[in-house]
């Protein structure tokens, strides 16, 4: 399958201030998008429009929080509606996918809660095949989404208490499950400790990717679905400061995928469900459904790139980078 080739990752971040005098400067044309062969980085030609529903930028620190109210005898309840939409989505600039989604969106909205909470969550599917919302985490079984199978039409209310804290996830979990997965039913469930954790700018990333031609390998990979969309618009941090990144790996059809971050390190809190992190690294693998949170701080200001480190995942879309920024603006 063709790459998606164009303009350079230097030509996309040229413009920005964070390049100094001895840096590398890209070649002031553009390679030609008709000969589809740069060899001075990766990327695509133009930009998607981000929709109504999605803009990568903004669902990277969107949290779902839901609907809270306090329970009689003490607690809160936390709800949230989502409804099963068939949805035609942009993946890269003019690359349509007929996606399955929750909420009209691929991934699905964050959902965040503290342990303890008790979760409602009405589930109604107005798409065209069958669905469930399958949760991971801890509850009883008949809230965990594998039955009953809701029809199109159909909702069911998924309810259970919110525990235990970690990084979770939530995704369909009707057969034939990968192409339920893949078609974008999936999304992150973040169950915070009571005590909550230190504050940091927090973000979420889903490795995801896309079979455009249904022949059961992808052709586009992503961090959040859009192919290099934090090429086009970096990540910007503030040096030193904290960052928080919730990690999940929703890919289909292959094995692993992975994250790496150029230089810097980041601390493993392997399913969220610590508070210590037990390694310092810069390169994650991960299969599918498997989940972590990063931490780190950027200690020099300018373009940290992070990518799969499957070379084939990166240059097909799933790379970006951040910018490491002295002062925000
Ligand atoms: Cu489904
Ligand atoms: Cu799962």
């Amino acid at each position: 399958m063709a790459g998606l080739t164009g303009a350079s990752v230097l030509e996309l971040a040229r413009g920005s201030s964070v390049l100094g005098a001895n840096d590398a400067r890209p070649n002031p044309e553009p390679s030609s998008p008709h000969t589809g062969m740069s060899h001075e980085g990766m990327g695509v030609v133009g930009a998607t429009v981000p929709d109504d529903r999605y803009d990568p930028r903004v669902f990277l620190t969107h949290f779902d929080y839901g609907r809270l109210e306090s329970l009689p005898g003490g607690g809160t309840r936390r709800s949230w509606e989502i409804v099963a939409i068939d949805r035609e989505i942009e993946i890269a600039p003019g690359v349509f996918f007929p996606a399955w989604t929750y909420n009209g969106q691929v991934p699905g909205p964050t959902l965040r809660c503290t342990e303890g909470d008790l979760l409602r969550v009405d589930f109604i599917n107005a798409g065209s095949h069958p669905h469930t919302i399958h949760f991971h985490g801890q509850h009883p079984p008949e809230m965990d989404g594998f039955e009953p199978i809701v029809r199109p039409g159909e909702r069911f209310v998924y309810e259970f208490e919110a525990k235990p804290f970690g990084m979770h996830l939530y995704h369909c979990h009707t057969p034939p499950l990968k192409r339920h997965l893949h078609k974008g039913l999936y999304g992150v469930f973040i169950v915070d400790p009571p005590e909550g954790r230190p504050p940091a700018n927090e973000m979420v990333m889903v490795m995801n990717a896309f079979d455009t031609n249904f022949d059961g390998e992808n052709e586009v990979y992503a961090v959040n679905t859009v192919a290099f969309c934090y090429n086009h618009i970096p990540i910007d941090i503030p040096v030193r400061q904290p960052c928080r990144v919730y990690v999940a790996n929703f890919t289909e059809f292959d094995l692993i995928n992975s994250f790496h971050l150029h230089a810097a390190m980041f601390r493993v809190l392997r399913t969220g469900t610590t508070l210590e992190s037990g390694e310092l690294t810069d390169t994650l693998m991960m299969c599918q459904g498997e989940r972590h949170i990063l931490e780190f701080e950027l200690e020099h200001p300018g373009l940290h790139m992070f990518h799969a480190h499957q070379s084939e995942f990166a240059e097909l879309g799933w790379m970006g980078f951040f910018r490491g920024l002295e002062r925000m603006a």
